[in-house]
């Protein structure tokens, strides 16, 4: 498939980290992260296809917050039709993907995972704002999904983590959010409250 992604075959038994970098990002900067989160995990991490004055993105915007929502679900089904193909072409079990997005990238992993909300064996959110919009009947089940958030984050305002927090709950999710001090940066806090939720629901 045309698409420009790196994939690092891990345990054939372990999960697989499905890598969205933030905008202005590439498919290298979230490697290291996952790899810290669990080093036995295949990953694969795609290129954002969009660009916005030379900036890459999962997804058009019109203004910062305000998605273009034809696009959002375009690359949302493109996301499915990827994660398809690698999985045969990669030979990589398809019920081993989690998402693991960071600002723009845990947004399309959010649309994702209210457009096909069964799809993936758990969702990494950090730094969400939004899902975009969702189909009202959607119901997001067991799947787990954690949601990182920085109390001074100024380009995804805790308001809106907030408000996505409050729609996921809204349509059942099996949710784990956690704050820290910081502001839009990933921080080791973070990486390490995700390594714990991780190994409690992803351990063996
Ligand atoms: C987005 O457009 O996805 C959000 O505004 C976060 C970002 O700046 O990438």
């Amino acid at each position: 498939m045309d698409r420009i992604h790196i994939y690092k075959r891990g345990h054939p038994h372990r999960p697989t980290l499905v890598l969205l970098h933030g905008t202005g990002g590439t498919e290298h900067d979230l490697i290291d992260m996952a790899a810290y989160i669990d080093e036995t995990a295949n990953i694969l991490s795609l290129r954002g296809q969009v660009s916005e004055h030379g900036m890459l993105r999962h997804f058009a915007r019109i203004s910062h917050g305000v998605f273009d929502q034809v696009d959002l679900e375009r690359r949302t089904t493109e996301l499915k039709a990827f994660l398809d193909w690698a999985s045969t072409y990669y030979g990589i079990d398809r019920d081993s993907f989690i998402a693991l997005g960071y600002s723009n990238g845990a947004n399309l992993a959010a649309s994702y995972a209210f457009k096909y909300p069964h799809d993936l064996k758990g969702s990494i959110l950090l730094h969400p704002m939004s899902a975009g919009q969702i189909d009202e009947a959607i119901n997001l089940g067991n799947v787990p999904i954690f949601i990182g958030a920085g109390d001074n984050d100024e380009i995804c305002p805790p308001k809106y983590t907030m408000a996505l927090y409050e729609l996921m709950k809204h349509h059942n999710g099996n949710l784990t959010l956690s704050w820290h001090s910081g502001g839009h940066r990933i921080t080791k806090n973070e990486l390490d409250a995700v390594k714990k939720w991780y190994m409690e629901y992803f351990k063996s």
